[in-house]
């Protein structure tokens, strides 16, 4: 559905050239949500409005459903910016207009529909988003989860194939987020609507995204399927935002493992192995103990996964690594 073939964006401000993002190449089939993390100035914002054309890329191609949208006149950008729907930060509502009248400009900037077939379309909207007793309400009169309700039933109206998705969890709070993101799984899964979602919380990633890319200073860093990359990050810039969303402080692990005798493993189970009684079969076939250091049980989007860091001592210690190994179980030997 998007595909950048070595785009790359410099910005020129007071004489001197900043570039945003470096050479990328990047493929975004239809259908994913696609998740795009990193810190402030990484150029994620670059990335995501040169898809929509909103920044006009300093070379390279991009190819948005089988169009070069880098050769669009000002005419076909028209036509085109109505399949890409957009959802921001700050919902970017018209705060004196009604939540109807905000959800309705694009349809009647189109121009195709007639006044009575505008409203059902409206109302259509309004409740696919959980908001059809609000129609007449301000934006002022809306907590924020119901404002980016509006802005997501306003990117809805014109049918887009694409949804673009600029930090629009990050300023509500948790319970609120969780149910954006439960919204946009649904939107995705019932439209078959490609989302391409920008974020920097490895948490929002973990609960609706299927692939990733890692961003740092306009590069991406690392990229690949949600449960790879946050499994088994191999990015330094990776790692953090993992342990971030762990709650794990930096250096802690090893320390504490210092005292731990005997040798130190990290299990990761994904789908059924996570239910799997592994541990005390193991144990008990091979005569090793063990103690669980760290663990975690949770899931990435809906498939269950646990990570447990194990010391294990005594028994016969390489046929339990084996036995590991054998079972639907990744191994890693930490020390
Ligand atoms: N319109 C602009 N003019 C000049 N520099 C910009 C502009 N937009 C972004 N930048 C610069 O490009 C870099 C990437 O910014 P941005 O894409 O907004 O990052 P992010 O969204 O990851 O925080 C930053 O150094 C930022 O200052
Ligand atoms: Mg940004």
């Amino acid at each position: 559905m998007i595909e950048f073939q070595n785009v790359h964006k410099t910005y020129r401000v007071a004489g001197r050239d900043i570039t945003a993002l470096q050479p990328t190449n990047l493929r975004i089939e239809e259908g994913q949500v696609y998740g795009l993390i990193g810190h402030s100035g990484a150029g994620k914002s670059t990335l995501l409005r040169l898809i929509n054309r909103l920044e006009a890329s300093s070379g390279g191609r991009i190819i948005v459903d089988g169009e070069d949208v880098t050769a669009f006149d000002s005419q076909q950008l028209r036509g085109f910016r109505q399949r890409v729907g957009m959802i921001f930060q700050h919902f970017n509502l018209l705060s004196s207009k009604t939540v109807a009248d905000n959800v309705a400009l694009p349809l009647k900037l189109a121009g195709k529909l007639s006044g009575r077939e505008l409203d059902q379309r409206v109302a259509e909207l309004l409740a696919r988003v959980g908001l059809q007793d609000h129609a007449k309400k301000y934006p002022a009169q809306l907590s924020g989860g119901q404002k980016q309700r509006v802005g997501i039933a306003r990117a809805l109206a014109t049918q887009p194939k694409i949804l673009l998705c600029d930090e629009a969890t990050s300023a509500l709070d948790p319970q609120t987020t969780a149910s954006v993101l439960q919204l946009l799984a649904e939107i995705n899964r019932e439209l078959n609507l490609t989302i391409v979602l920008i974020t920097h919380e490895m948490d929002v990633i973990r609960r609706v995204c299927d692939q990733v890319a890692v961003m740092d200073a306009g590069v991406i860093v690392e990229q690949g399927p949600v449960a790879d990359v946050f499994l088994h990050p191999q990015h330094s810039t990776t790692k953090r935002f993992v342990q971030e969303a762990e709650h794990v402080d930096e250096g802690e692990q090893r320390d504490d493992f210092a005292h731990v005798p005997g040798r130190i493993v990290r299990l990761t189970f994904q789908g059924d192995a996570t239910y799997a009684p592994l541990l005390g079969l193991v144990a008990r076939e091979t005569g090793v103990d063990y103690s669980i250091l760290a663990g975690r049980i949770d899931r990435i989007k809906d498939t269950p996964y646990g990570q447990l860091t194990l010391a294990i001592t005594g028994g016969d210690m390489d046929a339990a690594f084996a036995r590991f190994t054998a079972a639907d179980v990744h191994m890693e030997v930490l020390r």
